[in-house]
């Protein structure tokens, strides 16, 4: 089957079996038009929480899927490809957790999303890219942090909250590691009164941070235009902003989201290898073959839900 009659299949057996499709911000852009909803990784949860839908099919990444598991363990959550994994929550396992903590016996563990359930049900905080820095302020601060797993958004986090006693652990995602600050000081060279939006997994994240200043990049003297968000959080800037042009230091899935919501605007992706090959792994045909043979089911068991929950509303409760 192709292109549209392989959409309107999808979208008849959807509603036959009463399903909904969820996309993350950096799917192929087939994918997002079949979509219900279109989000980051907290926000498709959130959405799978909200649905009266009982099949819920998750196009992401596994442990988004997991997210989704522990936060609805009533409905069916299907990915249409169990290898659609992610290098960063593989940087760390429950048993390296394990050990990391028994070093630091008194610490507070915060666990970026990007993690497996596993490693979630052992953190004292979960936190995303957009609440990071508040989730480790809401912590006394005199006690160690443990922050995992991504250390360019560590690096961002120690930095703003201008915290000394947190310890990163030293995973990154192989995409936004990628995004080196020799790529984006080019870009600024090239595009010099543009707005710059950058993920804080990136690996410029660190040199950007002299750029941004105290006060959003405006009281430096060295200062460009340039801010540090989420996937959601660039959505909603690019939205709000007076400005028409933005760099975006992203995975390249999401300009087609801008780009459909903001037609009037420029975006102008900071390297066109900025691309995930496992958000790429879903396509229509995987899709269709999901509502089709209700496949692959993600099920957290029971006693991890409940623990990796815990550390989710303790993160939900600082928002
Ligand atoms: P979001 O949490 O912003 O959806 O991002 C997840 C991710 O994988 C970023 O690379
Ligand atoms: Fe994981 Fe990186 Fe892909 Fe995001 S872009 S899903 S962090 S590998």
């Amino acid at each position: 089957m192709e292109g549209n009659s392989l959409k309107n299949e999808i979208l008849r057996l959807k509603k036959e079996k009463d399903a909904v499709i969820l996309a993350h911000n950096y799917q192929i852009p087939e994918v997002q038009d079949v979509a219900d909803f279109v989000g980051d990784s907290l926000g498709l949860s959130q959405q799978a929480a909200k649905t009266n839908a009982k099949i819920i099919i998750f196009c992401g990444v596994h442990f988004m899927a997991e997210t989704a598991s522990i936060i609805c363990p009533d409905k069916k959550i299907l990915i249409p490809d169990t290898e659609a994994g992610c290098s960063l929550s593989d940087t760390i396992n429950a048993e390296q957790l394990r050990k990391w903590k028994e070093e630091n016996p008194n610490a507070v563990v915060v666990g970026y999303v990007n993690t497996t359930a596993d490693v979630k049900a052992m953190c004292d905080y979960c936190c995303t890219s957009s609440n990071a820095v508040k989730v480790v302020n809401s912590i006394s601060a005199d006690r160690t942090v443990l922050f995992l797993p991504d250390m360019f958004l560590g690096a961002y986090v120690a930095e703003v909250t201008k915290r000394k006693n947190m310890l990163i652990w030293p995973g990154e995602c192989h995409v936004h590691a990628g995004i080196r600050p020799d790529i984006v000081n080019d870009m600024l060279n090239t595009h010099k009164r543009t707005e710059f939006l950058i993920h804080p997994e990136c690996g410029c994240t660190t040199s950007m941070m002299y750029y941004f200043g105290d006060n959003n990049g405006k009281d430096n003297e060295n200062s460009h235009n340039v801010k540090f968000f989420s996937t959601e959080g660039m959505m909603k800037h690019v939205k709000n902003s007076n400005e028409n042009k933005f760099v975006i230091a992203t995975e390249i899935g999401i300009l087609y989201r801008m780009q459909k919501e903001n037609p009037k605007k420029k975006f102008i992706p900071i390297s066109e290898n900025a691309i995930c090959k496992y958000m790429k792994m879903i396509t229509l045909d995987k899709v269709l073959r999901s509502l089709t043979d209700m496949i692959y089911e993600v099920k957290v068991h029971k006693s991890t839900a409940a623990k990796a929950k815990l550390a989710i509303e303790r993160m939900l409760t600082i928002n």
